[in-house]
């Protein structure tokens, strides 16, 4: 693991055991605990739903054997996907977020939380997924870079017929862009001072914001042999960043070869 997403992998530990529901829907007001769970629950079921609108309106996947969860925090996706795919996988960089889906979704027979500290989905073969879904997710890696190579690696895990749903932002208007709450607690942190006193006492937090310009998405998923459905602005422009959805498919056999009817 490299220095930076060492750092990275820490700040995610870091936000898993302070406030592991906050962290990762970051609502003010429910800051500091004060998310309730059922509540939490709810918001993942309404989203599923309406990605089960999209998948029967474009036809992708094929099949719903088996659906990842990138970024899947403490489940809040992975359990509302869970009456949809035969197998769902949630994958995170943190360990307290996946101790945390672990217990929160115990009656989820077909759920399975797995930590991954890798740049990439070494740990997945090629062709393993129906579906990938990722929100809130990639935007908050340390670069460009990083991004890249996980969407790269989205399409090679991604089934023939599969669908992949990433919402990347693809731009962060400067004053965005400072992020001076992360930064210090990213200079106090590394003098010694422990998370507890910067986020309860300080008030400070470490989530970083990186943007993917469009262009530079839909050129490294074609390189890597998928198709671009759609990209679609999403809820993101409502924090004045510019922010989009790519749903993606992967072609059945040789080109274009038994896509859906
Ligand atoms: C804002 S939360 C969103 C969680 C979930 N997608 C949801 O919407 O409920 C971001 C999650 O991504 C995880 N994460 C960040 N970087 C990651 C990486 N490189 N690989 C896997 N998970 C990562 C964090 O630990 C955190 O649980």
């Amino acid at each position: 693991m490299n220095r930076s997403l060492r750092r990275h992998s820490r700040d995610w530990e870091d936000l898993g055991d302070l406030d592991p529901c906050w962290a990762i829907l970051a609502y003010p007001e429910r800051r500091f605990g004060r998310w309730d769970h059922d509540e939490l629950f709810r918001s993942g079921e309404a989203e599923i739903a309406r990605l089960m609108v999209d998948i029967q309106r474009l036809g992708y996947p094929v099949r719903r054997e088996r659906a990842l969860d990138f970024g899947c925090g403490v489940g809040r996706l992975t359990r509302a996907l869970a009456p949809h795919f035969r197998h769902c996988h949630g994958v995170d960089v943190s360990a307290p977020m996946i101790v945390a889906a672990g217990k929160l979704n115990a009656e989820f027979s077909n759920c399975q939380f797995v930590l991954n500290g890798h740049p990439d989905l070494r740990i997945f073969p090629d062709g393993h997924f129906d579906l990938i879904y990722s929100v809130l997710v990639l935007q908050h890696l340390p670069t460009r870079a990083a991004i890249a190579a996980y969407v790269a690696d989205f399409a090679r895990v991604l089934a023939p017929g599969g669908l992949l749903v990433c919402q990347i932002p693809s731009h962060i208007p400067l004053r965005r862009r400072l992020q001076p709450r992360r930064r210090l607690y990213g200079i106090l942190r590394s003098l010694g001072v422990g998370p507890r006193v910067l986020y309860h006492r300080l008030g400070l937090f470490p989530m970083r914001m990186t943007s993917l310009p469009e262009q530079n998405v839909h050129a490294l998923l074609t390189a890597a042999g998928a198709r671009v459905l759609e990209a679609r602005a999403d809820a993101m422009a409502s924090t004045a960043i510019d922010s989009r959805t790519y749903y993606v498919t992967k072609p059945e056999g040789p080109a274009g070869q038994r896509e859906p009817a």
